[in-house]
């Protein structure tokens, strides 16, 4: 006879660190096989952790055709919020769904500070993937000059404000916020967990003010910026810390695979 009780709960994989790894513009198809098929050697199933590989558009397909036997969910690094048209160049929601793609990391830095993207076009975007039923990783951060100016909270808060206008706690089920101090990002110094989680704690207690304390409690929170095998244990010990968003350091087999079993 079966024992029931001593089945373990399924695991909600909201309750789940969530370490993603951002690729940008790194690896096309033959390098992205290479990189997946030596995480999936390294890897032992289950994880514990979710996790997320985020390669360049090209390499989608082949990505997720190689991902088929591991847990390994699909993200894009980003999109356009109309789902079709003459709109040269773009990719949409609806199309990054089509190919396999649960998460979109969206108002990255390298978005906001390279391409122009406003909060407002983020929080179109936003909108966008919510419709596709794509998981948002929305990414805010302050730099170096507004940190050092003590403008790290109002600017913030500006960017939740503005990228999360229209947005109701019904769209915040399933939400992920990065917070990614662009002074942080490829640059060898990572926050430390002290001030990460000071940060996070803040954007915890300003979507509590925004929505409710059950949904602020939902959403999970990230921390990106030189995030390595030798920092993570400590990062993931900060307040309000529920993953990573993990750029150079996922592109390296070994290294990835020592974050994501940290
Ligand atoms: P990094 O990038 O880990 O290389 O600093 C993080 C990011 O940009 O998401």
């Amino acid at each position: 006879m079966i024992d029931e009780t001593s089945e373990s709960p399924p695991e909600n994989p909201q309750s789940l660190p969530l370490i993603v790894g951002n690729w940008k513009m790194h690896n096309n198809i033959t390098d992205s096989i290479k990189l997946i098929t030596a995480l999936k050697n390294l890897l032992k199933e289950p994880l514990g952790v979710e996790v997320v590989l985020a390669p360049p558009y090209t390499s989608l397909y082949s990505v997720a055709i190689a991902n088929q036997e591991t847990s390994f969910k699909l993200g894009a690094q980003n999109c356009y919020w109309e789902d079709e048209g003459a709109f040269t160049g773009e990719v949409s929601a609806p199309f990054l769904k089509d190919v396999g793609c649960d998460y979109v990391i969206l108002g990255h830095s390298e978005r906001r500070s390279l391409f122009a993207e406003t909060d407002e076009m983020v929080n179109k975007k936003i909108h966008a993937a919510l419709s596709a039923d794509l998981i948002p990783i929305f990414c805010v951060g302050e730099n170096l000059k507004e940190r050092e100016g003590k403008k790290t909270f109002e600017v913030i808060e500006k960017q939740l404000r503005k990228g999360l206008n229209d947005i109701t706690m019904h769209d915040l089920e399933n939400f992920v916020i990065a917070y990614e101090p662009v002074w942080a990002i490829g640059t060898g110094n990572n926050a430390s967990p002290a001030q990460a989680g000071e940060v996070h704690s803040f954007i915890r207690n300003f979507l509590a003010k925004l929505y409710d304390a059950p949904t602020a409690h939902r959403i999970r929170i990230l921390y990106g910026g030189s995030v390595k095998a030798s920092n993570i244990r400590d990062l993931m010990k900060a307040n309000d810390m529920n993953g990573a968003l993990v750029g150079g350091a996922s592109l390296n087999a070994e290294e990835f695979a020592k974050i994501i079993h940290f």
